[in-house]
C-alpha cells in the first residue's frame, strides 16, 4: 500500500498539468511582489530603484550597443548606481540582479530614443578653429518633417553643467550647426546632444561624446590647421 501511495504522490507531482499549476502560482507572487520602479537620469547616468526589504540588490547592468554589457558590483544595500558617460541615442537596457527567493529573474528597464525613426540630426560635427572659436555642424535627419527644429545643448561632464548654443546656423530657418566663441566653459570631454521638436511627429535625438584632440598644431603659432574633435565614446 505504502508502494502504491507513493507512486501516485510521484504521479501527483510530475503530472505536467500541476507542474504548470505551480508554475502559475509562481509566477503570481513575482508579479504580486512590488516592482523595483527603476528610473534612470540620463542627465547624471544614474539608475536608481525603490529599495526592498530582505532583498540584496547584486549588480546593475547597462546594455549598450556599442560597447556591450557594463556592469556595475552594489555594495550592500545600494539601490542605485551611476554609469560611465555614453552616448543613448541608440538606446540602452538596464538590468538590475537581485538575491532574492521571490525574484530570481533580474528586472529590466528599456531607454528608448522615442520618436520617428530617421527624423535625428545626422552627420554631426565640430571643429575648433582660431583657438577658441567652434563650429559644429548636422543634417536634417531623411525622415524629418519640413516643420522640424533642431536644438544643441553641450554638457561639461566634468561639472556636469549645460548650456545652449549661443548662436544657431540656420538653413531655411532649421538649425543646422552652432557658432561657439567662448570655449571655456568647457572641459576636457564634453557630451553634445542635439534634440528636436515638430508639430508633426516626434524627433530622436542624436548624442555624442567628443574630446579635445588636438591635430598638427603649435601652441606658439596659433592654431593654423584647427582641432576636431574626435568621437571616442560612441
Ligand atoms: C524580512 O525578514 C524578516 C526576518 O526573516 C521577517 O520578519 C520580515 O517579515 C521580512 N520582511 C518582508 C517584507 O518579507
Ligand atoms: C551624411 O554622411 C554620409 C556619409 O558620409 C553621406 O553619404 C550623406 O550624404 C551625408 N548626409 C547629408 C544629409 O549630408
Ligand atoms: C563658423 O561659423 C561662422 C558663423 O556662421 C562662420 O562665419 C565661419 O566662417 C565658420 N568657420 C569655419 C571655419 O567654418
Ligand atoms: C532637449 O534637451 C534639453 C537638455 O536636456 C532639454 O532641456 C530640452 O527640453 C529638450 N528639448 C526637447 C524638445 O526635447
Amino acid at each position: 500500500t505504502r508502494l502504491v501511495a507513493t507512486t501516485v504522490l510521484l504521479c501527483m507531482l510530475l503530472d505536467p498539468v500541476i507542474l504548470q499549476t505551480l508554475g502559475h502560482q509562481d509566477l503570481t507572487t513575482v508579479e504580486g511582489f512590488p516592482s523595483l520602479n527603476m528610473k534612470f537620469d540620463s542627465r547624471r547616468m544614474e539608475l536608481s530603484w525603490d529599495c526592498k526589504e530582505n532583498t540584496t540588490y547584486l549588480e546593475c547592468v547597462m546594455i549598450h550597443k556599442e560597447k556591450g554589457p557594463i556592469e556595475i558590483m552594489l555594495k550592500e544595500n545600494e539601490c542605485h548606481c551611476k554609469f560611465p558617460d555614453y552616448s543613448l541615442h541608440e538606446g540602452v537596457t538596464f538590468m538590475v540582479k537581485v538575491n532574492s527567493i521571490q525574484r530570481p529573474i533580474p528586472e529590466t528597464l528599456v531607454y528608448t530614443n522615442s520618436g520617428g525613426k530617421g527624423t535625428a540630426a545626422q552627420n554631426f560635427s565640430c571643429f575648433i578653429y582660431n583657438a577658441n572659436f567652434m563650429n559644429c555642424t548636422w543634417a536634417k535627419g531623411q525622415a524629418a518633417p519640413d516643420d522640424v527644429q533642431y536644438f544643441l545643448y553641450i554638457r561639461d561632464l566634468k561639472y556636469r553643467r549645460e548650456r545652449e548654443c549661443p548662436h544657431y546656423l540656420e538653413d531655411s530657418g532649421t538649425h543646422v550647426g552652432c557658432h561657439l566663441e567662448d570655449l571655456s566653459g568647457l572641459a576636457y570631454y564634453n557630451y553634445f546632444l542635439v534634440n528636436g521638436t515638430s508639430q508633426r511627429t516626434g524627433i530622436q535625438f542624436f548624442d555624442s561624446i567628443l574630446y579635445w584632440k588636438k591635430i598638427g598644431s603649435s601652441h606658439l603659432g596659433g592654431f593654423s590647421h584647427g582641432f576636431h574633435m574626435s568621437k571616442t565614446n560612441g
